[in-house]
């Protein structure tokens, strides 16, 4: 395996707001000026949000993901919205990885924000192979590894078996010096079982959880709504789901957590911190307001200073757990 850096991007990009309480988080090997991130696929590459984000306040951006050659995706329509949130089957729509290094990557690394990798393959050695090519890229602030896309078949849902979860994990580590995140499907029946095996793999944290599988039906046409049948579901309805596997999950592995699901207000990511996230992602809420996530890192400024903490750490895993009862 490659020497193990460390990726302190607290300083190069330090917080603007106004408080003393430390908000920096460290991710395995990657440090960061705050842990409110931004998700893959609902921030574009960045481009799309520079109207609407100061970047110059936000933990990290991770862009859509990437495929070693450009797909087009699942045919339309590709999102449809429920009673309590959006289903997407978009099929890992995107340009591929030489235009992600020859285009995206000189955007992203020329923000005011910590810019992740985000990489999907169909074999083992597709993403072993990504990660060596993005490799060459040290701005970067690391990999997120989607083994979890609920939206397309032949080989992306490494993230449903904790073997070869551990075994993708391994190769990209192995290919790359670059900060690893393995991100995790809630579409398994134990959770646990798999971010152990990305933390046995030499991931530096995991992010959990991606959508989860469901589909919506137009009954007067008898007919599925998405192109694809089925979808993710995201948005406020996953986030007790979400919340739960977190609290889990923390329980279960020694590496740190990044929380996503349904988060769009300052009380949710209290929960995530104080369910065992060290971060997270906000998704969905990106699509209805751009600025959320710019808003959410200044008011969690301010309300550990409402609960007079100096340092976020003093709210990250710090829920009080009951006794175990039951027979
Ligand atoms: C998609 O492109 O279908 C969504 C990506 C994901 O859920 O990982």
């Amino acid at each position: 395996m490659p020497q193990l850096a460390s990726f302190d991007l607290s300083s190069r990009f330090s917080t603007l707001a106004t408080t003393t309480a430390k908000l920096e988080v460290q991710l395995g090997r990657l440090r960061l000026r705050n842990p409110i991130l931004v998700a893959s696929g609902t921030f574009g590459y960045a481009r799309e949000m520079a109207a609407f984000v100061d970047f110059a306040k936000i933990g990290g951006i991770i862009p859509k993901t990437i495929t070693p050659v450009g797909r087009i995706g699942n045919p339309p329509p590709r999102t449809v919205e429920t009673a309590s949130g959006m289903l997407n089957s978009i099929g890992l729509d995107n340009d591929g990885l030489d235009t992600f290094i020859t285009k995206h990557i000189p955007y992203l690394t020329s923000l005011a924000a910590p810019a992740f990798a985000n990489i999907a393959g169909r074999t083992i050695e597709e993403y072993a192979e990504m990660a060596r090519r993005l490799d060459e890229f040290p701005q970067l602030a690391g990999l997120e590894l989607n083994i979890s896309c609920p939206n397309v078949t032949g080989g992306v849902d490494f993230g449903t078996n904790p073997e070869s979860a551990e075994k993708v994990v391994r190769s990209v580590r192995e290919a790359c010096s670059l900060p690893v995140v393995a991100k995790l499907t809630p579409n398994v029946t134990d959770i646990t079982a798999v971010a152990k095996a990305a933390a046995a793999g030499g991931a530096d944290a995991v992010s959990l959880v991606n959508t989860f599988q469901g589909m919506a039906i137009n009954w007067r046409k008898r007919k599925p709504v998405l192109g694809n049948v089925l979808g993710g579901l995201s948005g406020p309805a996953i986030k007790p789901l979400a919340l739960r596997c977190v609290y889990q999950v923390a329980k279960a592995v020694d590496i740190p957590i990044i929380g996503i699901g349904g988060i769009s207000t300052i009380d949710d990511v209290m929960e995530f911190l104080v369910a065992g996230a060290s971060a997270v992602q906000i998704g969905t809420a990106n699509f209805y307001n751009p600025g959320v996530s710019a808003r959410l890192v200044d008011e969690l400024a301010a309300i550990l200073a409402a609960e007079d903490c100096s340092d976020i750490h003093e709210i990250i895993g710090s829920i009080h757990r009951p006794p175990a009862t039951g027979c």
